[in-house]
């Protein structure tokens, strides 16, 4: 066979498999399908978050990750074993926003939530309570991924009694979850400047993006072993990291009780950790930002200025819409690909 057969033959393997792209996200694609869609999860959302004014830190950041993680598809992968399939198999292991975080492992399957190690991702079954209650008013019709990129985003809106950014929708569920994936990209809180950079554009995010989204880091807290290298030993001279604020770092380390404590953990944003604000960058300007990954948004000018724009309050809210826009439509399942499942936590049999 030669080539150009053999590259219109995946591309036909590609579509009849369905991960190719049907359509487009759009603003209130179940208007028709189930015109309550949007409010039930809003409502729902409103009484959880009144509970647990920890969450939506830990939705936005699930959402992140589920779309953040990319998906390997061994069928394609094992039709296409030669030349031009590579180039299409590294095409087609991407995917992104499909709500493959939410799936539980089975006996063969170690899925995403159970691989990340300890990066304590919770929240599962708040987002399970509410695909309960779309299935029964719509069966069938909501995905879960939708569920959480608008889950995440009303629970970031509850304080301000309005949608803080615009979500589209119509995305799909994929139908695999793997570990090993998981882990291999996802940005480390070790990263430098360049590893994010990268990790972000492998998502086709930009550095703006990069600084834009790590704005989240306004709500929420962090574990001590993620950073505690830090205050205790950097170069391993049993040394602190010279970028960090050392008062801080004093404060931090009468939190944490050394390099190996996994328990413990300290807001990211001192004392308003479950404010959404522009808190982040005015803190990490002044050397106080946790993480190395946080820091490093300060070693190049062309971030540190972005981080300056930031600080304004008005500039982040639209900012951010913006970029959470982008990355809630990186690689998404639309048209027929994928599923709609019915419950998180499983694919469908
Ligand atoms: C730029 C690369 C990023 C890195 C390296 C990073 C890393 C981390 C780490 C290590 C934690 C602490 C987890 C723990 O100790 O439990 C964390 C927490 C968090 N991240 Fe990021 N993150 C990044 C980007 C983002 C983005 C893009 C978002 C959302 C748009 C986000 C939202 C959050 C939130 C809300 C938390 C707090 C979670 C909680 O309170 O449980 N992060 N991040
Ligand atoms: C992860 O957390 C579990 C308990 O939640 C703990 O037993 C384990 O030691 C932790 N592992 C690491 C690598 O921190
Ligand atoms: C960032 O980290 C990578 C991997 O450790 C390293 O190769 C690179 O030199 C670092 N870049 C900078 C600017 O420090
Ligand atoms: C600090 O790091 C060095 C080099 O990696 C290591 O030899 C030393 O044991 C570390 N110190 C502690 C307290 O872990
Ligand atoms: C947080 O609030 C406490 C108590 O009001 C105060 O002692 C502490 O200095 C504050 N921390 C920061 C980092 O602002």
């Amino acid at each position: 066979m030669n080539t150009r057969v053999f590259v219109v033959a995946c591309l036909a393997v590609f579509c009849i498999l369905e991960v190719c792209q049907g359509g487009d996200l759009r603003k209130k694609f179940y208007r028709k399908s189930c015109p309550d869609a949007e409010e039930i999860v809003r409502t729902k959302i409103q009484t959880h978050v009144s509970a647990r004014p920890d969450l939506p830190a830990k939705l936005i950041r699930m959402h992140f990750h589920d779309c953040f993680v990319r998906l390997f598809m061994i069928n394609i992968y094992t039709l296409c074993l030669s030349f031009p399939c590579n180039v299409f198999w590294s095409y087609v292991h991407k995917s992104g926003c499909d709500g493959s975080v939410l799936l539980d492992s089975t006996a063969t399957n170690t899925a995403e939530k159970d691989a990340i190690p300890n990066l304590s991702l919770s929240g599962f079954d708040v987002i399970d309570d509410i695909k309960d209650a779309l299935e029964t008013k719509c069966p069938g019709i909501v995905s879960c991924a939708d569920t959480l990129a608008l889950a995440a985003r009303d629970a970031v809106s509850v304080k301000f009694n309005q949608p803080t950014w615009e979500v589209l929708t119509g995305r799909r569920d994929g139908t695999v979850s793997l570990s090993s994936e998981a882990l291999a990209n996802l940005p480390a809180p070790f990263f430098n400047f360049t590893q994010l950079k990268q990790s972000f554009a492998n998502k086709k995010l930009t550095v703006h993006d990069l600084v834009v989204l790590s704005g989240a880091h306004t709500i929420g807290i962090g574990h001590c072993n993620l950073f505690s290298n830090r205050l205790f030993n950097f170069t391993g001279k049993g040394d602190q990291d010279p970028s960090l604020d050392p008062t801080y770092a004093n404060f931090l380390k009468t939190k944490c009780q050394g390099l190996s404590d996994t328990t413990t953990t300290v807001e990211m944003d001192p004392n308003s950790s479950n404010t959404f604000d522009s808190d982040y960058y005015s803190i990490l300007l002044q050397n106080k930002g946790l993480f190395q990954s946080d820091a490093a948004l300060l070693t190049t000018k062309i971030s540190r200025n972005i981080v300056n724009e930031l600080v304004k309050q008005n500039k982040f809210f639209t900012e951010f819409g913006q970029s959470m826009k982008r990355m809630g439509a990186i690689e998404v399942l639309t048209g027929s690909a994928g599923e709609i499942r019915k419950k998180c936590s499983v694919v469908n049999s």
